[in-house]
């Protein structure tokens, strides 16, 4: 058949909420036009992100009924360890409460001064974990993954070339680690190859550099693989990703994307050395070994999304339900970064407000505009995330001004995503009245999170 539906029945709903114009105004409003000021109840649509906010399965909800709570030795922790094992074939399975707490232990151990650590392109907790170590983080990606047009298949690619010359000018001793992000979220979750992968793979092998996966979304880049690189479309997802894993020597994982559940993370990898120095400093931070920083319940439902996730019908009706959404705006004008990714589609807002200078924060005008317009979540990804002011006090913009659209795993039907298109096309619409934005108000790091704008008069 044509249609692709979801592969799966509702069982339990969560209302929205409902909003007129008048309301959503004095929200904004009161929420200094900044979305992530807002109450979640008065958004209609959330693609804040896709973290955290996957819809459990029935058999991950009776699995969190299991749960064995033990201190020590929990049978939870074992199905957990087993599945993570059978994915990622490494011999030590550590469990955190997100990412984001694996690369701070990665970091602590491999980074400080002095340190390099390339990546296709850090994500930005990655980044600031190995950069708080002292370390210096570097992205490496290639040309045509900095084109925002260009249509190939694997825009998330580590430019390998430059890995080479990183390693002749910095000296492979001074370069602990090297991460490969799947897929590449800063770059626009564009997937990356299994050929790149084994390429920088044998780079650090070469080079005696350990070469690591941030695996958040290594089920959606393995789909990728299968649909896009010869020789993997009669491959089964779950051996593509063995196969991926199977050329690192270890993975971060934040379970809140591809594992299907709301909070957990995992740091996994043969080193014996390296396990027992991880495991002192998660008992520091957080927890005994065996749960980390989890509840039994918690590793009870990663090991059961861990399966989910694998289910090809399900990554066909997710990849096809992201490129739906990026196909119709494309239809409609609308500048998207392209080709659509795996788990957002991003808007490009420099060429959507081409009247409004990145020094007025075209993303944050779009951001507002579909709240206003929809009661829609979405996030600034351009200058105000990523811009500066250079010691001179000059502006310095991002790279791209882009706005995300994630979409949550298993949460919104087409008829949600039929809707955003109708509120994004109205929008672009009346593109022309739209203006920028000032701000009025920043905190010294991470600003888009808490600072206060003001439209510009
Ligand atoms: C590529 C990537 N790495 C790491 C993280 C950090 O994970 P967490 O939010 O669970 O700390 C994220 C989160 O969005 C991510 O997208």
């Amino acid at each position: 058949m044509k249609t692709i539906i979801e592969p799966f029945k509702i069982k339990s709903v969560e209302p929205i909420r409902f909003t007129t114009p008048e309301e959503r105004e004095a929200v904004l409003r009161r929420g200094h036009y900044n979305l992530f000021l807002v109450p979640a109840e008065d958004v209609l649509i959330d693609l804040l992100t896709d973290s955290g906010t996957s819809a459990m399965s029935a058999a991950q909800w009776g699995g969190m009924m299991q749960g064995d709570e033990s201190y020590a030795g929990a049978k939870s922790f074992f199905r957990f360890e087993s599945k993570v094992r059978e994915l990622t074939g490494f011999r030590h399975i550590i469990p955190t409460h997100q990412g984001r707490a694996a690369e701070r232990i990665l970091f602590a151990i491999l980074g400080g001064a002095g340190r390099v650590i390339p990546n296709n392109a850090h994500f930005d907790t990655t980044r600031a974990n190995a950069e708080f170590s002292g370390a210096e983080a570097v992205d490496l990606p290639t040309a045509e993954g900095l084109d925002p047009e260009l249509l190939a298949d694997f825009k998330g690619n580590m430019d390998t070339d430059a890995l080479g010359r990183l390693i002749v000018t910095r000296g492979a001793g001074n370069i602990p680690v090297c991460i490969m992000t799947i897929t590449n979220n800063s770059g626009g979750g564009q997937p990356v190859s299994m050929e790149n992968i084994r390429t920088t793979a044998g780079i650090c092998r070469s080079h005696g550099i350990l070469f690591f996966l941030d695996a958040c979304r290594f089920a959606e880049n393995a789909y990728f693989i299968k649909k896009r690189e010869k020789g993997y479309a009669d491959v089964s997802v779950r051996e593509i990703v063995r196969e991926m894993f199977s050329y690192a020597d270890g993975a971060t994982m934040s379970a809140k994307k591809d594992a299907l559940v709301n909070m957990g993370g995992f740091l996994a990898f043969n080193d014996d050395a390296l396990a027992a120095r991880a495991r002192n400093l998660l008992i520091i931070t957080e927890g005994f070994p065996t749960y980390g920083g989890l509840a039994g319940r918690d590793l009870e439902a990663i090991a059961q999304g861990l399966d989910e996730i694998l289910d090809e019908n399900y990554l066909h009706y997710r990849i096809r339900s992201v490129e739906y959404l990026g196909e119709r705006l494309v239809a409609g004008g609308v500048p998207i970064l392209r080709p659509p990714g795996g788990h957002a589609i991003y808007l490009n807002a420099r060429k959507f407000l081409p009247h409004v200078p990145p020094a007025e924060f075209p993303g944050q005008s779009v951001v507002v505009e579909l709240y206003r317009e929809g009661g829609i979540r979405s996030v600034e990804i351009g200058s105000v995330m990523f811009g500066r002011n250079d010691a001179r006090g000059v502006f310095v913009p991002a790279r791209m001004e882009l706005v995300r659209l994630a979409i949550p795993r298993r949460v919104y039907t087409q008829s949600h995503i039929d809707y955003v298109i109708e509120v994004v096309l109205e929008c672009f619409g009346r593109r022309e009245k739209m203006k920028g934005y000032r701000i009025v108000e920043e905190p010294p790091m991470l600003r888009h999170f808490t600072a206060k704008f003001a439209p510009v008069a």
